[in-house]
């Protein structure tokens, strides 16, 4: 079986490394220096001459859980099934960035950030948590972790998909008809999306004015998602209290741009959840090895709804 892989040069030859120990029976070439008609071709953000020379045989493996830059590869095949990464270890880390979020901001740790920086001393008092719902957007493998992280801690938690789902300790909305009572409840909202055609610039204006005053925005799925115009007037306007933001419509996050300075902003560079090489690894090779055997294999991308 001939495997062709493609990374960035930083990681590719560990994942090189970790490929030829767990799947020993395969060749594995690296882009862009051996080309064929390889049996798998496993990519991540590849170059669109990547899929003019190559004709991947059985499937395509995205290396992270979202897909949107594969799916929007003018040269990728139609044909070839696109299987991304499930869990692999992101979700435990989702859930870790997720739940340190909320409790910063209910326990206001960021205004007792700024408070020690000018010297202040001011206890704030107790609140409630039936006053502090918390809505997370997207209950896939991500979503659905982080939701189950937050369950102990007693916020009214409300979690929000395209298709109907139920899941203990959330009360669950579907669709665009129930957004807005979803978003209406949502003291801190944690978007785990993805990026498709329908939830790019979801959380624009309207829909970021029916948070309840004060709330707080999660961006952890993909920054075009979010209209960075208006998320920045809500904040100025003072309609939110803060947004803590991990992706960004163009990454790096330019040196210009007034997420950076903005004071109820938090930025980290992309790191909610990185790839776990060895999780990934071992997921893909199970995963080759089913096909292999003729057998039906989850995460493979369903392209017309984008995910
Ligand atoms: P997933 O398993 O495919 O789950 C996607 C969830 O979003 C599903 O619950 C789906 O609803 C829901 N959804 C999709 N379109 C929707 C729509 N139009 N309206 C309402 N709900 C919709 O994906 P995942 O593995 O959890 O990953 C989610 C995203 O996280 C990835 O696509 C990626 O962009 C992002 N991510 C970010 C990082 C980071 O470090 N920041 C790391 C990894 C992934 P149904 O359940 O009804 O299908
Ligand atoms: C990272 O953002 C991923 O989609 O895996």
């Amino acid at each position: 079986m001939n495997i062709l892989l493609q990374m960035t040069a930083r990681a590719i030859d560990e994942w090189r490394a970790e490929l030829e120990r767990v799947l020993p029976e395969a060749n594995i070439a690296t882009w862009p220096e051996a080309v064929s008609s390889p049996d798998y071709v496993l990519v991540w953000k590849p170059p669109p001459e990547l899929f003019r020379r190559v004709r991947p045989g059985k499937a395509i493996f995205n290396l992270g859980a979202g897909v949107d830059a594969l799916l929007a590869l003018p040269t990728l095949p139609t044909d070839v099934p696109v299987i991304r990464l499930e869990d692999a270890g992101m979700a435990e880390q989702m859930a870790e960035y997720a739940t340190f979020a909320v409790l910063r901001i209910y326990r206001e740790m960021d205004v007792y950030e700024t408070d020690q920086r000018e010297q202040r001393w001011l206890p704030r008092p107790w609140r409630a948590k039936a006053d502090f719902g918390v809505g997370v957007m997207g209950l896939g493998m991500l979503g659905r972790a982080i939701a189950a992280a937050l369950v102990p801690f007693g916020f009214p938690l409300a979690g929000w998909s395209r298709e109907r789902m139920s899941l203990p300790g959330v009360a669950t909305f579907a669709g665009a008809a129930e957004l807005a009572q979803f978003l209406g409840r949502s003291r801190v909202l944690v978007c785990a999306l993805p990026s498709t055609a329908e939830t790019r610039g979801l959380l624009e204006r309207t829909t970021l004015g029916l948070l309840p005053p004060g709330a707080h925005v999660v961006n952890i799925a993909r920054g075009d998602i979010v209209v960075d115009d208006d998320l920045v007037a809500l904040l100025d306007a003072g309609h939110l209290g803060g947004a803590t933001l991990d992706v960004f419509n163009t990454e790096p996050l330019p040196p210009d741009h007034p997420f950076w300075h903005h004071p109820r902003i938090t930025i980290t560079p992309h790191v909610a959840a990185v790839t776990v090489v060895a999780d990934s690894v071992a997921q893909i090779a199970v995963k080759i090895r089913r096909i292999e055997a003729g057998e039906a294999v989850t995460g493979v991308v369903d392209r017309i709804h984008g995910y």
